[in-house]
């Protein structure tokens, strides 16, 4: 499946975006699709995780599963259900880590093998500009002065506020720490070129999360932004 270009934007190769949003190293899959109201028959346990959902959030839980399980088997995982962790998070086979996104009928899922400690986290949003009411709750003064310096493309704040979804979903799960917005500085400006993102923790988080390092990325096409981060304690 590829999205249709626009302007000076690449279409977004689903393959291609998976290998994107992860950095070169780190053995990878995923998948990009439509979501699927009549998702690939699932697993009991995975119906159970959606008993009592409608119909939308249904299909969105049950085609993530099902992307997830195929991107896991590419990589050599066991078979098997992928449940849900007390934090929401997906239960990963051992040795494997990933992160699952919903938005504008679409679903991403990147799946990794990784060494203890590591975690991943993506994020998918509809490529708009966010309401001013949530870019005064979720961007940090730093963070909007920023963008109205540096703006290059005229909706850059989604892309920020993607970027710490993609970072909470990463950090949550591997060090049990809850992160609110403002908790994350996201910076644009990354340190390795075009469409990379600078992550630090400012207030507790220094405290609280210990030494992380945060290698993220961004793509993005006419409809969609996807960003995706790998974390990993400090060497
Ligand atoms: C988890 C959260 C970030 C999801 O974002 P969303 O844009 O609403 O929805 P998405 O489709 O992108 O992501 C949903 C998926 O995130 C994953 N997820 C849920 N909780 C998670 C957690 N604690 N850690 C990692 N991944 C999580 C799940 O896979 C879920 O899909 P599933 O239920 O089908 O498995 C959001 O709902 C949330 O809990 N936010 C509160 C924390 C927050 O936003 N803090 C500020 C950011 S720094």
């Amino acid at each position: 499946v590829t999205l249709p270009a626009h302007g000076s934007h690449q279409p977004f190769d689903p393959l291609a975006l998976v290998s994107s949003l992860v950095p070169a190293g780190i053995t990878a899959s995923g998948r990009l699709a439509p979501i699927d109201q009549a998702a690939t028959t699932p697993y009991p346990e995975e119906e159970a995780l959606v008993a009592t959902a409608g119909t939308a959030r249904r299909a969105d839980v049950l085609t993530g599963r099902s992307l997830a399980r195929a991107a896991l088997g590419e990589l050599g995982a066991p078979a098997g259900p992928l449940g849900r962790r007390p934090d929401r998070s997906p239960d990963w086979p051992v040795g494997f880590g990933g992160s699952i996104s919903h938005a504008g009928g679409w679903c991403l899922v990147v799946v990794a093998r990784l060494p203890s400690g590591w975690s991943v986290g993506i994020d998918l949003e509809r490529d708009e500009p966010l309401p001013a009411a949530i870019v005064e709750r979720v961007l940090r003064p730093d963070e909007r002065t920023r963008l109205a310096a540096g703006r290059a493309t005229v909706h850059d704040d989604v892309v920020v506020f993607s970027a710490k979804e993609a970072v909470f979903k990463a950090v949550n799960p591997s060090t049990g720490r809850w992160l609110e917005h403002h908790d994350v500085d996201i910076d644009l400006a990354g340190p390795t070129g075009r469409e990379t993102f600078t992550t630090s923790f400012p207030g507790r988080g220094h405290r609280e999360l210990g030494p992380l390092e945060v290698e993220g990325r961004w793509r993005r096409s006419r409809q969609l932004v996807a960003t995706g981060c790998v974390v990993h304690p400090r060497r």
